[in-house]
């Protein structure tokens, strides 16, 4: 058998588990206004039992008004709730296949928001959970018996929902990791002060729901095992917390890390302290040490996650005994047959997750509903069965970047004769360029898969070929879709001599060119990522941006770690700047009032794309069907060229 441990049964308390793989909490933003279950709720998470996990946790579900994180967010806050988790239960339980279902519990506490409930968050404190953050009010004492017993009467309601067990967030800086850390905590009654007092409110909960749901009713917490927070909790104040959880009656520990307003990017060598939902740039499996620790002082089971993208790796933490189940989100999202193709040794067609946190966390941020870069079935699963064209139809299409690739995949999966042309020597397009900066390597995976698809999929593919008038009338395609991309933009500067002026996308494809310094232009993503690749060659690299800082398209995150890697290998960075002209080999650089001059071989221009879609016109005149997908619509996202492909290659 393959991955003999990750396939072997193992039990939460009274529950046997029929493999040791769990689906992590994840906020979807599927319900409704309201928090009530929504069909596409019920038809996502099936999807997932039905792809092999042993034990899906359930997303974090609010159960009182101020409690509640965001818009769309499952509620369990009185009985009309109930319903709609009863046929989230009986979905997955009707499956019969032994998939086990967690509800998590979840107040927001002070990272909740005026905005979202319409009242102002409450904490153990006054004190905003980060720098910016709404004013909480502190809890009353008898608002915090309140509070747990609102944690028990939810616990009750999941139980009566159906649901297995229950799960208690107590991680990432909401309500109750905000009691455990004194510097949220700073209460002068007993659930304050020392350690016991502010350990309190927790194992009043822990108590009180083994009280009303007995001995046997499955109960886990999931912990910050590290808060990474200068005055914060570390790892031997969370095992001291996690033991006194385990004397109250917890049956398992799930191990996360860090919260919010923790540490600024400051090493890079450990971004994991910094990012809570790891990034691509940070190792897989990078907080199972955390989880080990946990597991030398515990009897019940830990549960390790972060970035536990294959289950090869899975296997391997499992059978040295770090954890005892492992837990999985992301690569969920991209692909919820995850486990059933690792266990059927069909590993190239997993839809690898790329931790972009494009489509899943960066929206969720924003309080709109989770989508994936790589997924363009995700939150659709009600509507994913593939329908068979009719009549078949022979399909062009031309560009094999991530659009034209998913589009070719699901016209053929549709029974449609299709056809893929690119004109360069691989298909990947925007792809192969992505991955080329450091830390992109992971969109390689998808790239791979993809082709993939194509291969298994009898997509014929031609490479090396221009598609022309003539190339139509030899093929005689019924219609054509063109997902032909994006042209860089360059601008027009005094000076430049052309052989000194190339693209991003000329350094990142490999491009001969003049040689440095290099001056770029443009300091979003894309030139930083661009700065970045060329100075870890050992080039001597200069950054002009007219925006008062750099990759404003990017989160903070990513803005420090460029921040922090510039500043090491010495690439000078200009921001309110711009290149006015070129005089031979200098560079000149207007910021404010001063004019720069700087030595420059070649400058890289970094100021976005446009459209490439002048097939368009030639085939419409030729009497062609044509649909447009991807960049050449307008350049995006790896999310939106994905989607857009997909619905072309199912609308054909
Ligand atoms: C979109 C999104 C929503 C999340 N919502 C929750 C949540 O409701 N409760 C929770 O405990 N963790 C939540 N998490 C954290 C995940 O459960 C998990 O700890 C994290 O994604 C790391 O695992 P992964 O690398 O396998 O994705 C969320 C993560 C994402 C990406
Ligand atoms: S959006 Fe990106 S990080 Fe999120 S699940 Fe999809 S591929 Fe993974």
């Amino acid at each position: 058998m393959r991955y003999p441990t990750v396939f072997q049964p193992c039990r939460i308390g009274s529950l046997t588990l029929k493999n040791r793989l769990a689906m992590s909490q994840m906020t979807m933003n599927y319900a409704t206004e309201e928090g009530l279950v929504t069909d596409k709720l019920i038809a996502y998470y099936t999807e997932r039992a039905k792809g092999g996990v042993g034990l899906i946790f359930v997303e974090g579900t609010y159960f009182t008004p101020e409690g509640k994180g965001y818009v769309r967010q499952i509620g369990l806050a009185s009985q009309k709730h109930v319903e709609g988790l009863k046929r989230l239960t009986d979905s997955v339980h009707g499956l019969k296949n032994d998939t086990r279902i967690f509800l998590q519990i979840h107040h927001a506490g002070g990272r909740a928001s005026a905005k979202v409930t319409g009242l102002q968050p409450v904490a153990p404190s006054a004190v905003p959970p980060y720098p910016g953050a709404e004013m909480p009010r502190e809890l009353t004492r008898e608002e915090v018996s309140g509070l747990v017993e609102a944690h028990v009467e939810a616990a009750a309601r999941a139980r009566e929902a159906g649901f297995d067990g229950v799960d208690i967030h107590c991680a990432h800086g909401y309500l109750v990791p905000s009691f455990l850390s004194p510097l949220t905590n700073r209460r002068a009654d007993e659930y304050g002060g020392d350690l016991t007092g502010r350990t309190r409110f927790l194992l009043e909960i822990i108590r009180g729901i083994r009280k009303r749901l007995g001995p046997d009713f499955p109960l886990t917490i999931k912990i910050s095992g590290d808060e990474y927070i200068e005055g914060g909790l570390g790892i031997r104040d969370m095992i001291d917390i996690a033991r006194l959880a385990e004397e109250a009656g917890i049956d398992g520990l799930i191990v996360s890390a860090g919260t919010v307003g923790g540490k600024k990017l400051e090493d890079l060598s450990e971004p994991h302290k910094v990012m809570r939902t790891l990034p691509m740039m940070t190792k897989p499996g990078c907080l199972v040490p955390i989880a080990a620790e946990f597991k030398k002082s515990l009897r019940i089971p830990v549960i390790t996650l972060g970035r536990i993208n294959e289950i090869a790796l899975a296997e391997e933490i499992l059978k040295e005994g770090k954890a005892d189940i492992v837990a999985i989100g992301r690569p969920l999202l991209a692909d919820p047959e995850l486990p059933k193709k690792a266990a059927e040794g069909r590993e190239a067609e997993i839809r690898p997750c790329i931790a972009c946190n494009e489509g899943c966390y960066k929206r969720i941020l924003q309080q709109l509903d989770v989508r994936c870069s790589v997924n363009p079935l995700l939150g659709k699963e009600g509507d994913s069965a593939v329908r068979r064209a009719s009549p078949a139809k022979r399909i062009l299409f031309v560009g094999a970047g991530p659009a034209g690739m998913e589009a070719a995949c699901r016209a053929r999966e549709r029974g449609h004769d299709v056809t893929l042309i690119e004109k360069n020597a691989a298909a990947g397009g925007q792809l192969l360029l992505a991955s080329v900066p450091p830390g992109r390597r992971e969109i390689e995976h998808f790239t791979n898969y993809l082709r993939g698809c194509l291969k298994r999929s009898g997509v014929k593919v031609i490479l090396n070929e221009e598609v022309s008038p003539s190339v139509i009338r030899r093929l005689q395609p019924d219609a054509v879709i063109i997902a032909t991309g994006a042209q860089p933009c360059v601008l027009a500067v005094q000076g430049l001599q052309a052989a000194q002026g190339v693209t991003s996308w000329d350094v990142l494809s490999g491009k001969p060119m003049a040689g440095g310094p290099y001056l770029i232009v443009g300091a979003g993503l894309v030139g930083c990522e661009t700065a970045d690749l060329l100075s870890d060659r050992g080039e001597k690299v200069t950054l002009v941006e007219i925006l008062p800082e750099i990759a404003c398209d990017a989160d903070k995150d990513t803005k420090a770690y460029f921040d922090i890697r510039f500043q090491n290998k010495g690439v000078k960075v200009y921001t309110g700047a711009n290149l006015v002209r070129m005089e031979d080999r200098l560079a000149i650089i207007r910021n404010g009032d001063e004019e720069i001059r700087i030595e420059t071989g070649t400058v890289v221009f970094s100021v976005g794309a446009k459209p490439e879609d002048s097939l368009y016109d030639q085939l419409i005149s030729m009497g062609i069907e044509v649909i447009k997908a991807g960049d050449c619509v307008k350049p995006r996202s790896i999310l939106d060229s994905v989607e857009e492909g997909f619905l072309a290659g199912n609308r054909v």
